[in-house]
């Protein structure tokens, strides 16, 4: 049994956005260590998505909620009693961020602070992660990699929320769920995670660049980019979910010691842009064409990347899937999902064993 079974089998982990693009990864690998999964969310956000074409919702328990509302997010707490959480739940998309201001807010921020309320009002949790972003820090467009003491920041509303809920957890943590009183008054320790711009199958959000080539090129049209030479720490889906699983699993064996900010971004010598990455995809996808729309667009950070120094020091995890690999595994996904579908959920899973034999 690997060692993540030990820990997840039979826990009830409650995830919240457990819809999204992530989120339906997440729940995908717990259910394969034999986790008791609550989900909570609204409806998946797009047409289609990998939650539903897996059919996710016959392994978990699902439940469509609005993490702005307190009392239904605190009963279902109290109900299920979960021992792990995972805060996925969010408005993710930077542009839309800046149609949506308030939404964006009430839901990044607000949101996070009703689950860390509800946590307050629970003594089952053990361990909770809160997923904000790369966009966290304050963007000084330099070549150096965030470090997680780095100024926290953002000029866009999404960026902004994101350092919001950053703020908001250290405050909790140091609040109410403090080393101090760890097994006295409280008995959860509580981490937040920050991690790249994350590839993989089974993502159709509007602007984000890989649906955005996939989309195009499932049509037979060019690829439309805006930002070509912007450079992101780009991430193979299944790196960052196994970081959160293998935070998780450290927070609950040695509790306090874990309790901070953690990034997960890429191996160092990983660099590429979004022009690189496009080539990739048309190289992966055997044909296809991007044109440069150099229209004025809403403002996003140009060059953005992280050091993942302390978790590769303290969990021994690091990257394993370079952006080659990350755009092959990915154009592979979507173009058997256009195909034939056939076994999707095999092959969606086979992905996670083959992940994990690569670490023992
Ligand atoms: N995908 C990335 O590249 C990336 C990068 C860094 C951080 N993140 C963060 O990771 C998390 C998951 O991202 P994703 O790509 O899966 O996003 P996604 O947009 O695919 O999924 C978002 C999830 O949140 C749920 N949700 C939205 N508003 C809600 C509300 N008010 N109440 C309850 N549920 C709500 C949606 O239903 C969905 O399940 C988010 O917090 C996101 O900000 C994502």
């Amino acid at each position: 049994m690997h060692n993540l079974e030990k820990i997840y089998r039979n826990k009830k982990v409650l995830v919240t956005g457990h819809t999204g693009f992530k989120g339906s990864w997440l729940i995908l690998w717990l259910h394969q260590l034999g986790a008791d999964i609550i989900g909570y969310s609204l409806e998946p956000p797009t047409k289609p998505n990998l939650f539903e074409s897996l059919n996710l919702q016959s392994k978990i328990t699902h439940i469509i909620g609005n993490v702005i509302d307190q009392k239904h997010l605190d009963s279902i707490v109290h109900q299920y009693q979960p021992e792990f959480v995972f805060h996925l739940a969010a408005q993710s998309i930077v542009r839309y961020s800046y149609k949506v201001p308030k939404l964006t807010m009430e839901t990044n921020i607000m949101g996070t602070v009703n689950l860390l309320e509800a946590l307050r009002k629970t003594e089952s949790v053990k361990a909770c992660l809160i997923i904000t972003s790369d966009k966290c820090y304050e963007n000084k467009e330099w070549i150096y990699s965030y470090r997680e003491v780095d100024t926290l920041g953002g000029n866009d509303p999404y960026s902004c929320s994101k350092a919001c809920a950053e703020l908001i957890t250290a405050s909790y943590r140091k609040s109410f769920f403090n080393k101090a009183d760890y097994e006295s008054s409280h008995s959860a320790a509580l981490s937040s995670v920050r991690a790249g711009n994350i590839i993989g199958g089974g993502d159709w959000a509007e602007d984000r660049i890989i649906p955005d080539c996939v989309k195009a090129l499932s049509m037979g049209m060019p690829i439309i980019i805006r930002n070509p030479s912007a450079i992101r720490p780009w991430l193979y889906i299944l790196d960052p979910i196994y970081g959160y699983l293998l935070l998780g699993a450290k927070m609950i064996a040695n509790s306090i010691d874990y309790c901070s900010a953690w990034n997960f971004g890429p191996q160092i010598n990983s660099k590429a842009t979004v022009e690189d990455l496009v080539n990739l995809v048309i190289k992966y996808w055997g044909n296809g064409s991007y044109k440069i729309d150099s229209s004025p667009q809403p403002l996003e950070a140009g060059l953005l990347q992280l050091d993942s120094t302390k978790a590769g020091t303290f969990l021994g995890w690091k990257s394993l899937i370079g952006i080659d690999e990350a755009i092959k595994r990915t154009i592979e996904w979507y173009r058997h999902y256009y195909s034939s579908k056939e076994k999707l959920y095999e092959k969606t899973v086979n992905e996670i064993h083959e992940y994990l034999s690569q670490i023992n």
